[in-house]
C-alpha cells in the first residue's frame, strides 16, 4: 500500500509549502499530494481561497495578484509555492505527484505548464494523477489530453458505488475514509480502478485501508504512517 504525503508532510511542517512537500521525501513518502488554484494564469498551491487559514494574508487568493500572493508568510517562513517550483523540486526525485484541481480555471494554465514541464524539465507526465472533486474539470481534461492519468474524488458513498469514476475514464478513484467500505473498493477493483483513500493517519485506519486492498493512502504523517504500515502483522 501506498503513502502519499497529503499536503505533504502536513502534520509537522505548514500545508503545501516546499518545506512540508521535502520533508515528506525525506519520510520516505511514494508520492505527494497537493490543492492548486490559478492567479493571473499561474498556478498556486495552496488548500482554501481564502487566504487566512494557512498564511498571514487575508480576503480570497482572486483578490490578490500573483506578487502580491508571494509576499506572505504560509508559516515557518514557507511562501505559497507555484506548480512550477513543486515540479522543480520532484523532478529531482523518484515519488509521484498528485495535483489536485481546487479552482474551476485550472485546465489550461495546467496543460501549458505540463508542456513546458516536459520541454524545460524532461518531467514524465506519467509520474501525474490529476484529481479533483470537481468532475466537469476531470472530463474537460480527459478532452483536452487524454494521456494525462485522472483520479476522481468523492467525499460520499454513491448509490452505483464507482460508476462515476469509470463513467470519467479515471485512473483512479479517491475516496474519503469516514464512507468507504469494501463493497466500494471491490466495485472500483472490478471497474479496473485503483483506489486512494484521505485522510488516514489512524492505526486501525490504515489496518482496515489494507484489508480492503486499496492501493494508498493519503497521510498528514508519512513516517509514521510506514511505521504503522510495516508494524502491521
Ligand atoms: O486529494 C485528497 C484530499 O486532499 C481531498 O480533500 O479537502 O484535503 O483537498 P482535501
Ligand atoms: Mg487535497
Amino acid at each position: 500500500m501506498q503513502i502519499i504525503a497529503h499536503r505533504g508532510a502536513s502534520g509537522d511542517y505548514p500545508e503545501n509549502t516546499l518545506l512540508a512537500m521535502e520533508q515528506a521525501i525525506l519520510q520516505g513518502a511514494d508520492a505527494i499530494e497537493i490543492d492548486v488554484f490559478a492567479v493571473d494564469s499561474e498556478l498556486i498551491v495552496i488548500h482554501d481561497h481564502h487566504l487566512a487559514r494557512t498564511t498571514n494574508g487575508s480576503g480570497s487568493i482572486y483578490q490578490h495578484s500573483l506578487a502580491q500572493l508571494q509576499q506572505l508568510d504560509a508559516g515557518s517562513g514557507q511562501r505559497i509555492p507555484t506548480l512550477w517550483q513543486v515540479l522543480q523540486l520532484l523532478a529531482l526525485t523518484p515519488l509521484w505527484l498528485n495535483i489536485e484541481l481546487k479552482g474551476d480555471n485550472t485546465v489550461a494554465p495546467l496543460l501549458s505548464l505540463l508542456k513546458r514541464a516536459e520541454r524545460e524539465l524532461q518531467f514524465d507526465v506519467n509520474r501525474l494523477l490529476i484529481s479533483s472533486f470537481n468532475h466537469h474539470l476531470l472530463a474537460e481534461l480527459n478532452r483536452q489530453s487524454s494521456a494525462l492519468k485522472l483520479g476522481a474524488l468523492t467525499a460520499s458513498l454513491p448509490i452505483d458505488y464507482a460508476a462515476f469514476a469509470h463513467q470519467l475514464q479515471a485512473y483512479s478513484v479517491h475516496c474519503d475514509v469516514s464512507f468507504i467500505n469494501q463493497a466500494f473498493v471491490d466495485d472500483a477493483k472490478a471497474r479496473g480502478l485503483k483506489v486512494y483513500v484521505y485522510t488516514v493517519d489512524q492505526a486501525d485506519d490504515i489496518k482496515r485501508m489494507q484489508q480492503y486492498g486499496v492501493e494508498g493512502i493519503f497521510s498528514n504523517y508519512p513516517a509514521k504512517a510506514r511505521q504503522l504500515l510495516n508494524a502491521q502483522p
